[in-house]
């Protein structure tokens, strides 16, 4: 049996480089050896997104993106979060084997909590309770498939650590039921930064999408921010994020010239900016046609959630019973063997 692989994407805005380095090509390629299942966290961004018509066209876009960066649904079972009710069954499950403290050092709540006070606001100004019990939710994604490993960037190290937590202590109760995952996050693509520097994520404002059209690309790779040391200085190519960025994309000959313009000196960052684009429309412009085309037949695109829905919820059927049962919730035919006995 192959030990299984599972990640999802929360559909918040549009997918960008960092999620395609950081996250989607990993689970890609964790896949060629892994059972994989690969889902598009509608729930999770619910706590964020109010507004149907948006959450449904982002759900769409995240589907159509992993649909054309070669996800193949006859491999991977690739579904939607929010066709699987067990998730949420689960999540309630698991709540009772969650320390509260455990949520309180989550990053992403602390965070908020910390920025309110630094404004002098109420520490949980604009925070609901999805977004509080968010690690508990992603921790039922992934335990209720058994989950070996969860290719993630590095920002959702401590989730994944949270879910291993969770496991423990339902394990400590209850027998081992549940098996234990582990984040696998890879080294060079755990943190690519954005236009200006920091990460690149959506709730910054500074990604480059993957599938913009060229011009749009090519205005957004012209407003990376470079350092202002004039242009005949030698550079540390390690220390600029537009080398950054360019080396996943170019091939081992152009990142070492391009290592070498660098440490040598004498050329603009202009030039960098234009050879970024050019490997990137290289890399994605065959990719921005599949997806345009997948966009346009949403139909097909549903049936292919729907069907993989299906196959999700048949493999989490045994561990949903198990579960149940370990925590002394009815499981169909229980009563019958109870009264053989
Ligand atoms: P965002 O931070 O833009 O909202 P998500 O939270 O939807 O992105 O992230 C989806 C996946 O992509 C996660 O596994 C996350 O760790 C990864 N990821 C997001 N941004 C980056 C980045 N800049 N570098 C590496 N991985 C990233
Ligand atoms: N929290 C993840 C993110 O923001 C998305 C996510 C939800 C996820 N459930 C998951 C990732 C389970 C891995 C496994 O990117």
């Amino acid at each position: 049996m192959k030990k299984i692989s599972l990640s999802g994407i929360k559909p918040t805005g549009t997918p960008h480089l960092g999620n395609y380095l950081g996250m989607i090509r990993p689970a890609l390629e964790l896949a060629k050896d892994f059972q994989a299942f690969y889902f598009i966290a509608d729930a999770h961004a619910l706590n964020q997104i109010h507004n149907s018509d948006e959450l449904e066209r982002l759900t769409w876009e995240a589907a159509a993106a992993w649909l054309a960066l070669g996800l193949d649904p006859e491999k991977i079972t690739f579904f939607r979060q929010s066709d699987i009710p067990e998730v949420f069954e689960l999540a309630v499950l698991l709540a009772a084997s969650t320390s509260k403290g455990l949520l309180n050092r989550a990053h992403a709540y602390k965070a908020t909590v910390e920025a309110n006070l630094a404004k002098g606001r109420d520490p949980d100004d604009g925070v609901n309770m999805g977004i509080y019990t968010y690690p508990i939710l992603m921790a039922a994604d992934i335990l209720l498939f058994g989950s070996h490993v969860v290719p993630v960037g590095e920002d959702q190290r401590q989730h994944v650590e949270i879910a291993a937590d969770i496991a423990q202590a339902f394990n400590r109760e209850y027998g081992e039921v549940l098996v234990i995952p582990e984040a696998v996050i890879r080294e060079e693509a755990a943190v690519v930064p954005g236009i200006d520097g920091r990460k690149m994520s959506k709730g910054y404002g500074n990604v480059i999408p993957i599938f913009s059209p060229p011009e749009q690309l090519h205005a957004r790779i012209m407003g990376i921010v470079t350092d202002s040391r004039p242009p005949e200085k030698p550079k540390n190519p390690e220390e600029d994020n537009l080398f950054g960025i360019y080396k996943h994309f170019a091939t081992r000959e152009e990142t070492e010239a391009m290592r070498r313009k660098y440490l040598r000196g004498g050329f603009g960052y202009g030039e960098v900016k234009q050879a970024l684009y050019e490997v990137l429309e290289r890399t994605f412009a065959a990719t921005r046609t599949r997806y345009e085309g997948y966009l346009l037949d949403r139909l097909s695109l549903d049936r292919v959630l729907i069907a993989g829905a299906e196959k999700a919820r048949a493999s989490c059927a045994p561990l949903m019973r198990k579960v149940r049962e370990a925590v002394g919730f009815h499981v169909a035919g229980k009563t019958e063997e109870h009264r053989k006995v």
